[in-house]
């Protein structure tokens, strides 16, 4: 039985602290894109960014048989960069179109997905949300990733996901396998549920192989030292964010991301009369931002799309000149943008993706204390995007934040 406790201010109890709404998004968790072509951007991902694929799905099997095979490769493919079973996820957009022929074709965001703390709060944001009349496309959980989850619509037709208790991949990097799934959800449990230690023991009883699962792979040779080791390339992701989407009403994507999902506002910024917005999640500068549609043309972007871009944290400066360099040598292409409409960040620069997709990098994040304030713009680092230094000075934020956990490999 789900036991939602409320406080006498008529506010939520989450883990006995009286919140606002009934769970708090601790940070964003994973992200997605449909591709038209989902080799060409497994290929970049896994080989040049070194993401590693922990899981597939067969999307193909959800088509109509008389369907099957007409919309090309149908396989969805699960990427992490850290222990999380999946921080990024790649699906088939030509089959997930026919999937679903409804969904706005400028959507070509997958999925943004947020982290909170506990079952208990995915199944009570479950129940507020739909209280609160914000479109949820599904609830439960999926057994790539072991999550539990519900997925919330923003106004933009953008699917977020709130989830708990996503999969762990340890040192044999082998991710779980599907006969260790013995249960199958199409709407959020019954609480309080068994632990995942339990279901493992169940699995493990059962005569579950646990190297059975997807193992990882390193497609390179370890030739390049990254901070005293060798690696398949001379840098390493270790944080995923910020998301960055055009929107067709800022105020009313602020509504949904501030008043709906408990996102803080860190900052605007008013850019040639745009007003664009950084929300954050927990001590980062933003792990979100949102600008007006009317600024993608001027910025000479895609029309197809309303997605921005997808930031990938390297592990310090040196590794984000290693990154650029590496990438440029295999050919792929960069754009750099303003520089005041990425506040907290110092140098970054964007690399395309094989279908275009700007995929940010840079290694500095402002962090935000107790009192929520971001640094004051004049007290910021003043950079020149067009030449970048060997070395650059220490912030008092530098290398802090949200922490890479285990080996870099
Ligand atoms: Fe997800």
């Amino acid at each position: 039985m789900s036991e939602q406790k409320t406080a006498p201010t008529g506010s939520f109890l989450v883990g006995g602290i009286e919140m606002p709404r009934p769970f708090r998004i601790r940070r964003l968790g994973h992200f997605g894109l449909d591709m038209q072509d989902v080799v060409a951007a497994k290929d970049f991902y896994e080989r040049l960014l070194g993401f590693r694929v922990s899981d597939h799905l067969n999307l193909g099997a959800r088509l109509k048989e008389e369907d099957r095979g007409k919309f090309g490769h149908e396989t969805g493919y699960f990427l992490r960069h850290g222990t999380d079973h999946h921080s990024f996820v790649i699906f088939p957009r030509p089959v997930r179109r026919q999937l679903m022929p409804q969904a706005n074709p400028s959507v070509t965001v997958n999925q943004i997905t947020w982290q909170v703390g506990s079952l208990r709060e995915v199944v009570a944001g479950h129940d507020w949300l739909k209280h609160s009349q914000v479109r949820i496309t599904r609830s439960g959980r999926d057994n790539p990733g072991s999550n539990w989850h519900v997925y919330p619509v923003d106004p933009d037709a953008n699917v977020n996901e709130l989830y708990y208790g996503i999969e762990q991949i340890g040192w044999d990097g082998f991710s779980k396998p599907a006969d260790m799934h013995r249960r199958h959800y199409m709407n959020v449990p019954e609480l309080p549920h068994c632990s995942e230690y339990h279901e493992v023991q169940e699995g493990l009883k059962a005569g579950v192989d646990p190297r059975t699962g997807i193992a990882q792979s390193e497609r390179l040779p370890e030739i390049h030292d990254v901070g005293g080791v060798l690696l398949g390339r001379p840098f390493k992701v270790t944080k995923i964010g910020p998301v960055r989407i055009f929107v067709q009403d800022v105020e009313q994507a602020l509504q949904f991301y501030r008043d709906i999902l408990g996102l803080s506002l860190t900052e605007e910024v008013v850019w040639n009369g745009h007003r664009c917005l950084f929300l954050r999640a927990n001590t980062e500068h933003h792990s979100l931002a949102l600008y007006p549609l009317a600024l993608r043309s001027q910025l000479g972007l895609r029309p197809e799309t309303n997605f921005f871009s997808f930031g990938l944290q390297m592990g310090d400066y040196q590794q984000l000149r290693n990154a650029r360099g590496f990438l440029q040598a295999e050919g792929v292409r960069f754009l750099d943008l303003p520089a005041e409409l990425f506040p907290g960040i110092d140098y970054n620069t964007f690399a395309l993706d094989p279908e275009g997709n700007l995929i940010q990098l840079y290694y500095y994040m402002e962090q935000i204390g107790w009192d929520g304030k971001p640094r004051p713009a004049h007290m910021r680092p003043k950079i020149d995007p067009k030449n970048w230094p060997d070395h650059v000075p220490a912030y008092s934020d530098s290398l802090l934040g949200e922490v890479y956990l285990g080996p870099l490999n």
